[in-house]
């Protein structure tokens, strides 16, 4: 995905763009640009690489005294990272930022090029400005070009758009790509996402399916296909400056697993009825929409989907639903069958992802109930769905996921405990102490866990001169293991494979050589035993075994070069803590590699191709 931005009003534009263009690299690094309009004229200025090469450039070439500009920044898709390729791209009087993909682009630009256009870059972008351009060429209106030219484009997109000769005015359409319009004291912006905005203002318009905007120092006005006009409806967020900001840690993945306990308690809470049960009501989800599910589909990418792993044990035995966990690119491949009572349950922290999304309208399409679990707000993926759940574990701008990952989990917990609830297959004391164990105890063992950074940074040391690394574990903890060779890899670039500990005997086994770094988790009192045959078979091979293991099992002391014990004040404590240490190891390792841990190479924060 890549981050777009504008401004129109009476301040200066141009650190208004800096400033959340930085706030929006998370979502795309490759390469960042900006377009000023100055009186008539219209200045781009673009670069591959950082916001920092952008800044740079600008300080030789300073561009002053604009108050109308767009910006963007850019996670390559069509055309690698290079100048060119960089947006925004300039079509004749058009010029014109875009996040998203335009699938049709190739017949388009050979239609355009026919009749004589040529383009500078390889990028879908270039063509979509060119043929808004060609659109504007007939109409001489911005608005009946925009709408023209997109109803040619397949695809998603949200774009800012400049025409020339159209000065302080910015035009703005989405379509299945994130958009949000601000206004503040000094004018009105847009945005992928309110975090970029927060320094400015938080009062926000989410912009509507193919609704078109057009904004001005005097106003917004915004029109429907039809060309008829509605009024913006202006909402105030909660979300401050300080949450979309490091706030004294030294990089945002850290400050979010920090986060973790008390994003467990707001994104539960919200579903605790007045006697302590779980209660989805205010989600819109009674107690009679659970009893009737029968079987549940989770479909979800990266770690979204191994949430759902975890998900999948806690529904299975609570509720004793029947539930699979789909990649969600590969879920329209290979249709699941969805007899009556099913219910599809999507997970996407971003809200946004093509995959996700893709999957979503398929069960869409042959009439299943779907629900989505999302943590941005307003969402595509939560607005499609029949029914969402907000996670509310705030902004998440490491691009490795983290309280989003533990949030979707306490919030599948949840689900497990209301539908074993209302089915009466748990007793209201039960379901009590479910929604007890996510309150109280996970935030306390969390809380107790973060203090343990000397023996994750001891544990990261025996990795770092790894190429290899194991995760092994049984049931949940295969799961977990996942999640933690996932976030291992993703920021560390150590390479980390995950295994269910009693499938290595069974070919993986050959490649442990002395000195590998295996890491098992035991979350589960009754797999140890197992488990630690596992572990043995391993260490008698010379493996660097790590055991992160609940306090309650008595390990002996040649099990494990290291340890790392898990309070057990309940099974949600257990598991949320060894949650925490394998994205605390993952985070030790890659800072002590001097990585770039919060925008790992190759990676922006949501997919939004397929
Ligand atoms: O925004 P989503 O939850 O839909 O994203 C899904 C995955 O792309 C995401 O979880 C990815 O695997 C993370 N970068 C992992 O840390």
């Amino acid at each position: 995905m890549c981050g777009i931005i504008g401004y129109t009003g009476t301040s200066n534009a141009l650190p208004k763009m800096m400033k959340g263009l930085s706030v929006l690299e998370y979502r795309g690094y490759d390469s960042v640009g900006v377009a000023a309009q100055r009186g008539k004229e219209t200045e781009i200025m673009k670069c591959k690489g950082r916001i920092g090469a952008l800044e740079e450039k600008l300080r030789d070439h300073p561009i002053e005294g604009s108050h109308c500009a767009i910006g963007h920044t850019r996670w390559a898709t069509h055309g690698g990272p290079s100048d060119e390729n960089a947006h925004p791209h300039r079509a004749g009087e058009v010029i014109l930022v875009h996040n998203g993909i335009i699938e049709n682009y190739k017949e388009l630009r050979a239609e355009l090029a026919d009749k004589g256009v040529a383009f500078l870059s390889e990028t879908d972008t270039e063509v979509a400005a060119a043929l808004i351009n060609d659109c504007y060429a007939v109409s001489r209106d911005p608005i009946k070009a925009i709408r023209s030219a997109t109803a040619r484009m397949k695809g998603a997109f949200a774009f800012g758009i400049l025409f020339d000769g159209h000065v302080g005015e910015v035009y703005v359409i989405r379509r299945g790509s994130p958009l949000i319009l601000a206004r503040g004291a000094d004018g009105y912006y847009l945005a992928s996402d309110m975090t970029a905005l927060l320094p400015f203002t938080r009062e926000y318009c989410a912009m509507k399916e193919n609704e078109i905007a057009r904004l001005a120092p005097d106003g917004v006005r915004i029109y429907l296909s039809d060309q008829t006009e509605v009024a913006p409806d202006w909402k105030t967020t909660t979300m401050t400056p300080e949450s979309a900001q490091k706030g004294g840690y030294d990089h945002f993945m850290l400050k979010e697993i920090h986060e973790q306990p008390q994003a467990v308690v707001k994104s539960v809470s919200p579903r605790v009825g007045k006697t302590g049960l779980p209660d989805f009501s205010s989600d819109g989800i009674e107690a009679d929409f659970w009893r009737g599910v029968k079987s549940i589909q989770i479909v979800a990418c990266g770690s979204a989907m191994h949430a759902g792993l975890v998900g999948i044990r806690l529904i299975e035995d609570l509720a004793k639903v029947p539930t699979t966990v789909h990649i969600a690119s590969e879920y329209r491949y290979h249709p699941p069958i969805m007899p009556d009572g099913t219910l599809v349950v999507v997970i996407s922290q971003s809200g946004e992802t093509a995959d996700t999304l893709a999957a979503l309208r398929y069960a869409k399409e042959n009439g299943v109930p779907t629900l989505a679990i999302v943590n941005a707000v307003e969402t595509t993926i939560a607005r499609e769905a029949d029914r969402r759940i907000y996670t509310y574990a705030g902004p998440e701008i490491a691009v490795a996921t983290t309280k989003g990952y533990c949030t979707q989990a306490s919030v599948l917990w949840m689900i497990a405990a209301a539908i074993a609830h209302a089915t009466g297959r748990i007793s209201d004391e039960k379901a009590r102490e479910v929604v007890q164990s996510l309150l109280c105890d996970v935030p306390a063992a969390m809380e107790q866990m973060l203090s343990r950074e000397d023996r994750y940074r001891k544990i990261a040391r025996g990795l770092i001169d790894h190429e290899h690394v194991f995760y092994i574990g049984r049931g949940v903890d295969y799961a977990l293991s996942m999640e933690a060779a996932l976030k291992l890899k993703e920021i560390s670039y150590i390479h980390c494979e995950a295994y269910a500990a009693g499938e290595l005997k069974h070919g993986t086994i050959s490649l442990i050589e002395p000195g590998t770094p295996v890491l098992a988790i035991s979350t589960e009192k009754d797999l140890f035993d197992k488990t630690e045959s596992n572990i043995r078979e391993v260490r008698s091979r010379g493996a660097q075994v790590t055991l992160i293991c609940r306090s309650d099992i008595p390990v002996h002391q040649e099990t494990a070069d290291e340890l790392i014990s898990l309070p057990v004040s309940s099974d949600a404590a257990t598991v949320f803590s060894a949650l925490l240490a394998i994205q605390c190891i993952a985070y030790e390792t890659a800072s002590l590699l001097g990585c770039d841990i919060d925008r790992p190479r190759n990676l922006a924060k949501s997919v939004t191709v397929e």
